[in-house]
């Protein structure tokens, strides 16, 4: 099966120099990734910056921002793709607009104006018509059951991973991880904590089951 997995934070540019990012490091989605060639799948890693080498035996895509990860998705996502993996940490805002120079120091306080970035997964039924396995992500630090599950549904995924980004020995810049899973169709399960080798073998057999 070709299997589109999306990993790491986005960047969103502040001005040339700085931006707006996350603690996303890309492990968990290169694990899925790496597991997922180990089982023998065509596999395009869309990959936000991180210190991560590209794993080998795949299609690495990198990208910086939510836009640039949005195109990414959109240009690759079609029918030959039989499951789509969103374990990218996209940034939900950035600046409205970006200085082409540096923004200078100044003595009073300044802000910044944000705006919605697009939202990637939840485009992916709507919008790109994509009809493969969709699983998602959710990395909440509460209410993880009914925000879990009100991103099942809003988003259209067919599967949920919800992690607790709250704790310090999981979730994200963490070799080991412990999910929730929410399936579409009401069945649920909890995972053991294991580091995140072993949960992407387990997340790979899980698609396939549902593939
Ligand atoms: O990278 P690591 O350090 O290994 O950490 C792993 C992780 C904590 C990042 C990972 O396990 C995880 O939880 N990934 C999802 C992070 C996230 O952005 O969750 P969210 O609840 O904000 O978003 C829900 C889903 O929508 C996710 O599948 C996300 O990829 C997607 N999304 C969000 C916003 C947006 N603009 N576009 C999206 O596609």
């Amino acid at each position: 099966m070709r299997i589109l997995i999306t990993a790491g934070p986005t960047r969103e540019a502040i001005d040339p120099v700085r931006y707006i990012s996350n603690r996303s490091s890309g492990k968990m989605g290169y694990a899925i990734a790496e597991a997922a060639v180990e089982a023998g799948h065509e596999v395009i890693l869309i990959s936000g910056p991180t210190n991560l080498g590209a794993p080998v035996g795949l299609e690495m895509i990198p990208v910086e921002s939510a836009r640039d990860m949005y195109e990414a998705v959109r240009n690759r996502l079609d029918d030959s793709v039989g499951a789509g993996i969103f374990c990218a940490a996209v940034a939900d805002y950035r600046p409205r607009s970006v200085p082409d120079r540096k923004i200078k120091k100044k003595e009073a306080a300044m802000s910044i104006e944000l705006e919605p970035t697009d939202d990637i997964l939840g485009s992916v039924r709507s919008a790109f018509g994509f009809g493969g396995v969709l699983v998602g992500f959710a990395a909440e630090t509460n209410d993880m059951e009914a925000n879990a599950l009100e991103k099942l549904e809003r988003k259209g995924c067919d599967l949920l991973v919800a992690n607790d980004v709250s704790r310090k020995d999981i979730g994200f810049d963490r070799d080991a991880n412990e999910v929730q899973l929410f399936f579409k169709d009401g069945r649920r399960e909890s995972l053991p904590m294991q580091s995140k080798a072993e949960l992407g073998v387990t997340l790979v057999k899980v698609v396939e089951a549902m593939a």
